[in-house]
């Protein structure tokens, strides 16, 4: 039976995915360095230890039950470290995903999902985004994502590879079994954030620009859970068959401001957030909201956790526990 190999499962989404395939009855093998990874993340399927950047390592990868697609998870993903250390970024995530395809290419595995981000769209020209809106990415670590959307354009051209590029709005929430969640070092990420600040691991929840033209001036995101991500990495599998190189937009469409998302953390938790309002950072975008009717036409998918106060007492559950271990 063929298999799938996941790079990056031991992290937030992919291990979520690795989970959600597994259970469908599809063979996983995860390759992972664990730089930023969980070893008890790691509960279906083979692990192969190894970096993206090491080709004999991916090799063992490729050397266990037949693979016949893959799932590319692995990636550095802090924005502001990217533009402190652009090295590191396009390393880890051009360098190594070079590698990657090289692999793929070698061992004739002829189908990739990509897990690309909003952030290559850049300043937004409308509210609601299609993957029609121009690419022009504000960081090393969104330029990366660009630059590999790119890559992958021309390997299908040069080597007939299949790739769904699925273009995640911000990612959320945690296994509703509560064996899996968001765990990031460092934590760059707004519910969580806010959800540490309400178990008290954080003394304030910082609220970067009130003076955005929005209608209570904090910026507005799009909130997907990971378990509908993870839905969707199970389309997008099918989708390769057809041989073909395609962007996807993965978002509500939804738009919830930060202060939304803090009030709904303090109704969910019953606890007191403190939140100081701060300058502006730079490189945020006022409101970022997909259009995701490209996938839910072509890939037959559809959210089921559209509402910002289920994703949150979703990931709530999750730190709660968390934080006791
Ligand atoms: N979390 C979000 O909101 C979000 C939004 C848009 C896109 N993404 C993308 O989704 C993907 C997964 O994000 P996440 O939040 O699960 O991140 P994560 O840090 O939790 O997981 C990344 C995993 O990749 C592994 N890894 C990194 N570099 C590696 C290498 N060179 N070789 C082998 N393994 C390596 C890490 O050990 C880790 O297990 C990333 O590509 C990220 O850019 C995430």
């Amino acid at each position: 039976m063929c298999a799938v190999l996941i790079t990056g499962g031991a992290g937030y989404i992919g291990s979520h995915v690795n989970k959600l395939l597994s259970s469908q009855g599809v063979e996983t093998v995860v390759f992972d360095s664990l730089v930023t990874g969980h070893a008890d993340f790691l509960q279906w399927g083979e692990f192969v230890a190894g970096d993206l950047l090491d080709p004999a390592a991916l090799d063992r990868a490729f050397a266990g039950p037949p693979i016949h697609a893959v799932l590319h998870f692995a990636s550095f993903i802090a924005v502001g470290e990217s533009v402190a250390d652009p090295n590191k970024y396009y390393r880890n995530n051009v360098a190594a995903t070079l590698n990657l395809l090289d692999a793929m290419v070698r061992h004739h595995v002829s189908g990739l999902v990509f897990s690309s981000s909003a952030s290559v769209y850049g300043e937004p020209e409308q509210e609601l985004l299609d993957e029609e809106h121009p690419m022009r990415p504000l960081s090393p670590y969104a330029r990366s994502k660009a630059m590999v959307e790119q890559m992958l354009e021309d390997y299908h051209r040069a080597h007939g590879l299949a790739s769904c590029r699925l273009r995640y709005f911000n990612a959320a929430g945690a296994d509703p079994d509560g064996l899996l969640g968001e765990r990031h070092e460092p934590e760059t990420h707004l519910i969580p954030l806010v959800l540490q600040t309400a178990l008290g691991l954080r003394p304030h929840i910082s609220l970067y620009g009130t003076d955005y033209p929005t209608p209570d001036g904090t910026c507005i995101r799009d909130y997907i859970h990971v378990h509908d991500l993870a839905h969707a990495h199970a389309l997008a599998l099918d989708w390769l068959e057809q041989g073909e190189t395609r962007a996807f937009n993965l978002g509500n469409g939804n738009g919830y401001s930060v202060r939304e998302v803090v009030e709904t953390a303090r109704k969910v938790t019953g606890r007191d957030i403190p939140a100081e309002e701060a300058p502006r950072r730079d490189g945020d975008s006022p409101v970022l909201v997909a259009s995701s009717a490209r996938a839910r036409a072509e890939l037959g998918w559809a959210p089921g956790f559209g509402d910002l106060e289920t994703i949150i007492r979703s990931a709530w559950d999750w730190h709660r526990k968390d934080c006791r271990n």
